[in-house]
């Protein structure tokens, strides 16, 4: 089947609104090629790009995240943080304008402050810049940990129960991810891994409570839309339970 009756048909079933994506495998792919691994890094990035634009134009996702820079990703070479900073500046800076003509929104969730200024200004002007855009909402988790998001937004909590505005009983759920560097972002229904790798790798710990998963062995740098049209095809024939009983189940008990 081709491309886009593989979309139509994917388009005619239930389509997730949100879809996180750990785009891991960009090393491995250079490393294969004998390249450096910034090639990569840079091939991975105009992936990313292309299923962004793919993604606005022809599905209805409303949330798409890309689990960009981790906390523990500051434990690479020097040379190669500086050089995936400048890259997501660039992308930001001098192509953020395709973001705006495709009406996206974007956002940043993790410690945007303690990113490199200059990245860090970047980041915070293509927030503003794209803030009254009403199409899909770009996600990057940036200078993100999921146990840091969790112990920032306790901290949060204990500082309200201090000041006498929390006590133990109203903490609830919702006031939690209320919280987080996710509120008001519904939990993702689909997480797309890339290269194998079977592991969040501390990415939304909080949030994936519920999350169909789907991996992939292929690297991020040969990631396309015809691969994300396989990741939704298998995302709709699930059944998700969230811990109850499918309808299949209960007929089948009732003898109907
Ligand atoms: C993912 O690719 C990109 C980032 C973490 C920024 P990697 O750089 O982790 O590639 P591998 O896993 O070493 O192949
Ligand atoms: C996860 O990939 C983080 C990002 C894609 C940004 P890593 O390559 O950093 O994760 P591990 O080391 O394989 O767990
Ligand atoms: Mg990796």
């Amino acid at each position: 089947m081709n491309l886009e009756d593989r979309l139509e048909e994917i388009q005619r079933g239930v389509i997730p609104e949100h879809v996180a994506i750990i785009p891991d495998g960009n090393g491995r792919w250079a490393h294969n090629r004998g390249l450096e691994r910034k090639e990569g890094h840079k091939r991975g990035t105009e992936r990313a790009e292309d299923l962004i634009e793919f993604i606005s134009k022809e599905l209805p996702i409303k949330y798409l995240t890309f689990y960009t820079f981790s906390t523990e990703n500051w434990s690479r070479p020097d040379e190669e943080v500086e050089f995936l900073m400048s890259l997501l500046k660039d992308l930001l800076g001098e192509r953020g304008m395709k973001l705006l003509k495709n009406n996206i929104r974007f956002r940043a969730i993790g410690k945007v402050d303690e990113l490199p200024e200059r990245t860090a200004r970047v980041v915070k002007e293509t927030i503003n810049h794209t803030a009254d855009n009403k199409g899909l909402e770009l996600i990057m988790a940036l200078n993100y940990g999921g146990r840091q998001e969790i112990i920032s937004a306790t901290r949060k909590l204990i500082s309200l129960a201090e000041d006498g505005e929390l006590s133990g009983e109203e903490l609830s759920e919702e006031l939690f991810q209320s919280h987080l560097f996710t509120s008001g972002i519904p939990d993702p229904d689909l997480l797309i891994r890339t290269s194998g790798e079977r592991r969040v790798s501390n990415f939304m710990l909080w949030q994936l409570a519920y999350t169909e998963f789907w991996i992939t062995n292929r690297l991020w740098p040969g990631f396309k839309p015809e691969h994300l049209l396989e990741a939704l095809g298998d995302f709709q024939r699930r059944d998700r339970r969230f811990g109850g009983v499918d309808k299949g189940n209960l007929l089948s008990e009732n003898g109907n």
